[in-house]
């Protein structure tokens, strides 16, 4: 029976919650910056041009399908978020109200999305930031550009060492505590934003219409399959929960940052993807890895090019960063609770979590630098996808649970929404190619190992019930 266990709500959030260490200087704009900070990045500066081979013009359709999904989970997490506010987000809630075996498993799941997320992203940078400094004539040994064995022209490559270099900076930056990471992500997130403004509005004049026709060339199918792929670009809005025990008035501010951001971003994702297919025929994607770039190549507007590339460099460091901060944090709480050792939720006298981000920080940038995680890309919307469906359910679980518990936000209909919601995910993880279950189901049964040899026996029962 102790796999089913739960932490008393009452005593997390209510008049006996105990005093969270952690200092409370997020307020709700701050959250809209994290979201945007989170989710602006390799999903629409990268990913649009494969996806746009896919669905054809009709790519804006599959970003709002993508954004429609994530905000069915979004309204859920906003519940929990405004009933719960501690740290570690789907983690925490689930231990709340389905018990310790699955809130281990979104927890384990959450580290492999935040953990291979900031990985990936970090080689995505590698590649723009390459072909930056290409540009003023700058070339790293062939050695140090990638992972081994990810050389398209066959030469050796052993380390991608600017994704290890950007992945060990914002790990840097992290460590200095949520005040400075937030003022970093603020500015940094003012950047990309203006520029993805400046993209629709100056790639507006340039649209031809006749590229915006036929306008769904590859049918609801080829729509379908393409919001699959920039599912991805949605990802980290829920690292904002994340950060729930940091936020002045939570209630209010956590459902206001969830669902703006993710408001916000589907609006500009939806206008990028029809500047971009109107002004370059889709076909012409193909191998193209920067296609926001090129799109203002073939406008021919060079200083916009120039920025857009300075914007997605800057933009995915920011990815990195909220991903990143999501991780520690998530790490934080299962240790706080015993499931993982207690050295990971260690504070310095700055309030941060410090060894656990120093430690997790290099691991994240070991991998960038060593493992070709092109495979691995959707081994994160996996993970994503098995925390949003189980999240969905326990909110209509909770409601008949624990009815009495006070939530600043509701689900409207969340007993059909719920499961809705997680219907929806499950239909996208079937849509993911085998050797992504075979791999999700490797990172499971380690972890119930992990569990069962470890955390079982060393949670603190003291505020859990049976
Ligand atoms: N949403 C994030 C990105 O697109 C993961 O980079």
């Amino acid at each position: 029976m102790s796999l089913l266990r739960k932490k008393k709500v009452a005593l997390m959030s209510g008049a006996g919650a105990r005093h969270s260490e952690l200092r409370k200087v997020l307020g709700a704009s701050d959250l809209v910056m994290l979201g945007l900070g989170a989710m602006v990045g390799t999903g629409i500066f990268v990913l649009t041009g494969v996806a746009a081979l896919q669905a054809g013009p009709a790519l804006a359709i599959s970003f709002i399908l993508a954004a429609t999904a994530c905000a069915l989970a979004a309204l859920c997490y906003a519940e929990f978020a405004s009933m719960i506010p501690v740290a570690g987000s789907g983690y925490t809630y689930s231990y709340a109200t389905l018990g310790e075996l699955v809130a281990w498993i979104v927890g384990w799941s959450l580290i492999a999305e935040y953990g291979l997320a900031t990985a990936a992203v970090s080689v995505g940078w590698s590649g723009y930031f390459q072909s930056l400094i290409s540009g003023v004539g700058l070339h790293l040994p062939v050695a140090l550009t990638a992972a081994p064995g990810t050389n398209a022209a066959g030469e050796v490559t052993l380390f991608n060492l600017p994704a290890f270099a950007i992945m060990m900076l914002i790990t840097a930056i992290l460590s200095l505590g949520i005040r400075e990471s937030k003022r970093v992500n603020n500015v940094l997130v003012v950047v990309k934003v203006v520029v993805v403004l400046l993209v629709i509005g100056v790639g507006f004049f340039y649209v031809e219409p006749e590229n915006l026709t036929p306008y769904a060339p590859f049918g609801v199918s080829g729509v379908v399959s393409a919001a699959a792929l920039v599912f991805f670009a949605f990802l980290g809005f829920d690292a904002v929960s994340s950060a729930a025990e940091e936020v002045r008035n939570p209630q209010r501010n956590l459902p206001i940052g969830l669902i703006g951001s993710l408001l916000i971003c589907a609006a500009l994702y939806a206008l990028v993807a029809t500047v971009a297919t109107g002004i370059v025929p889709f076909a012409d994607f193909k191998g193209v890895e920067d296609p926001i770039a090129l799109v203002f190549q073939r406008a021919d507007i060079e200083w916009m090019s120039r920025l857009v590339s300075i914007a997605a460099v800057t933009g995915m460091m920011t990815v990195i960063l909220v991903m990143g901060y999501g991780l520690t944090r998530v790490v934080f709480a299962m240790s706080r609770d015993g499931l993982l050792p207690q050295w990971m939720s260690v504070i310095n006298q700055h309030q941060v979590p410090v060894r656990s981000t120093w430690t997790l920080g290099t691991l994240s940038a070991l991998i960038a630098a060593t493992v070709p995680l092109s495979a691995l890309a959707e081994l994160i919307n996996m993970g994503t996808l098995v925390a949003f469906a189980i999240i969905s359910l326990a909110v209509p679980v909770l409601r008949r649970t624990q009815p009495e518990l006070k939530r600043a936000f509701r689900v409207p209909m969340a007993h059909i929404l719920g499961p809705v919601s997680a219907l929806i995910c499950v239909v996208l993880m079937l849509n993911l190619a085998v050797e992504t279950w075979l791999a999700f189901g490797i990172w499971l049964a380690i972890g119930l190992v992990v569990y069962f040899g470890y955390s079982r026996r060393h949670a603190k029962v003291e505020n859990l019930y049976d």
